[in-house]
């Protein structure tokens, strides 16, 4: 059997630099989890043939031949690219997926742009991710779509190739019925009949599968038995699988010397001052802006902590050509601006903003120094970073502040779980993680780093692949009978 996994980005992103066609590995928790669980497989596992990544190499090449993609460019895997043209990217990318769908599932519905051409370019796109993966399908291949790009392609794939196992999992929420709604009548038919094209369809959390089932149910007319729906006289389940990260390595770049030595300097550099770390794509969904707010409530409300703590605020830039984006890039600009104008003094800056993308082994040095992380997203369907700061951590210290409405809390309850909403709920908890006595930030982080470490990135794609085992063998006995 091959693995054949299918997703908007592949796990490097190509670029021309003086002329030549150069491959970076790309950013992003789908990426470079799938990544990891890939590079994990070996003999013994159910697929005794090199993995395929399909996906868009990050830009158009008038020329495939420009590079090579036979060769394996990283990891054990092969890679197959869709080549979509800039113009498709704008209506298909910036357009249905980031500008519809994206803000729709994160609930954000007056942000949602309902634009039929960019929906025609959805389903062009879809049809184009198809096409290709029609081509290279071996008759045991095992398909493994990912995420709200191609929520279309499973349905696609399965009219011409009825017998192919197919699996889908969406990183992202599935909204409530009420939102998901939202959609005109022929794309939430589709999308749902897109995703129901799959033997297995995973969600990160039990309430997206609940939504999910819930649309299904009053949009379809298909009801389910314990998450199990006929599809004509197919058999499909809908479950649950919360995402890991890949734990050790994260915890092996932290503990890398070098990342411990510039982790000392940069420690002394900032003197005693406690260290809050906030790192996210810069994304509205994120909350930046509400926990840039709840900082300063916090200056404002208690300022024997002025000197003593430092913002380190890290945005990573992405979806740049999406209007919403360049907006809350302004307002991140102007709020930091405006905080470190009030509160700051010559020997003291409350907030250190940085607009960059870290590699990993600074990435874990920033964790690891951290005293405090907050994690604060309005809306996220897992958040990757949360677990990160977890794994990052050297010594048994450090607090994480988490909002309620990530994916992520439901299995990090023992840490501080704040409303992102509340501008003064941040205020009070950023106090809470300050004062955190360092017996308790050691008992919450000892339970956290054994709970990241067993349900891993490798845990959830072999707890995924079992299910489609077993859902195929259902399926068998079904057809047997
Ligand atoms: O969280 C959903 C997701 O698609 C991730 O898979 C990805 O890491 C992130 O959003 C950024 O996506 P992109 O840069 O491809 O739009």
């Amino acid at each position: 059997m091959r693995l054949v996994i299918v997703s908007n980005r592949l796990p490097i992103s190509l670029e021309e630099q003086d002329g030549k066609i150069v491959a970076k590995e790309s950013v992003g928790g789908l990426a470079t989890g799938l990544n990891s669980y890939l590079d994990s497989l070996d003999q013994d596992s159910q697929f005794n043939e090199d993995p395929l990544w399909i996906g868009w190499p990050g830009m158009y090449l008038d020329d495939p031949d420009r590079f090579d993609f036979s060769s394996r460019i990283m990891g054990k895997f092969r890679i197959c690219p869709v080549n979509l043209t800039d113009a498709q990217m704008d209506s298909f990318y910036l357009g249905f997926c980031n500008s519809t769908l994206w803000p729709l599932f994160h609930y954000f519905p007056s942000y949602v742009e309902f634009d039929e051409s960019s929906w025609d370019s959805y389903v062009e796109v879809n049809d184009i991710f198809r096409q290709v993966v029609e081509s290279v399908l071996q008759p045991d291949d095992v398909v493994w779509v990912h995420d709200y790009q191609i929520m279309l392609l499973p349905e696609m794939i399965r009219r011409n190739r009825p017998d192919v196992s197919i699996g889908y999992f969406l990183h992202i929420p599935f909204p409530s019925y009420e939102i998901f709604r939202l959609l005109p009548s022929i794309w939430r038919t589709r999308l749902l009949q897109g995703l129901l094209g799959s033997d297995l369809i995973g969600f990160h959390t039990y309430d997206y599968s609940q939504h999910f089932l819930r649309s299904v149910s009053a949009i379809l007319g298909l009801e389910h038995n314990l998450g199990k729906i006929m599809v004509g006289d197919r058999l499909a389940k809908v479950d649950t699988f919360p995402m890991g990260i890949d734990y050790n390595k994260y915890a092996q770049a932290a503990k890398d010397e070098r990342t411990q030595t510039e982790k000392e300097e940069l420690r002394q550099s900032f003197g005693s001052a406690k260290i809050m770390l906030s790192i996210d794509r810069l994304d509205y969904s994120k909350g930046i802006a509400n926990r840039l707010q709840g900082y300063e409530k916090f200056l404002e409300l208690y300022p024997q902590w002025h000197d003593r703590v430092i913002l380190m605020l890290v945005v990573v830039p992405s979806r740049t050509g999406v209007g919403k984006y360049q907006e809350m890039k302004k307002q991140i600009d102007e709020l930091v601006g405006a905080i470190n104008g009030r509160f700051g003094k010559l020997n003291w800056t409350p907030i250190i903003y940085q607009y960059t993308t870290y590699p990993l082994r600074e990435l874990t040095m920033l964790y690891d120094i951290s005293d405090v992380a907050l994690v604060t997203p309005l809306r996220d369907g897992m958040n990757l970073i949360a677990k990160e700061y977890i794994a990052a951590k050297t010594e048994n210290k450090g607090v994480l502040v988490l909002s309620e409405t990530a994916g992520a809390a439901i299995e990090m309850g023992e840490t501080l779980i704040v409303n992102a909403n509340s501008v003064l709920d941040i205020a009070e908890t950023i106090l809470r993680a300050l004062e955190t006595p360092d017996e308790e930030q050691a008992r919450v982080m000892v339970l956290l780093k054994d709970r990241m470490e067993r349900f891993d990135v490798n845990h959830w794609a072999e707890d995924f692949m079992n299910s489609m085992l077993l859902i195929k063998s259902e399926q068998e006995r079904m057809e047997s009978t």
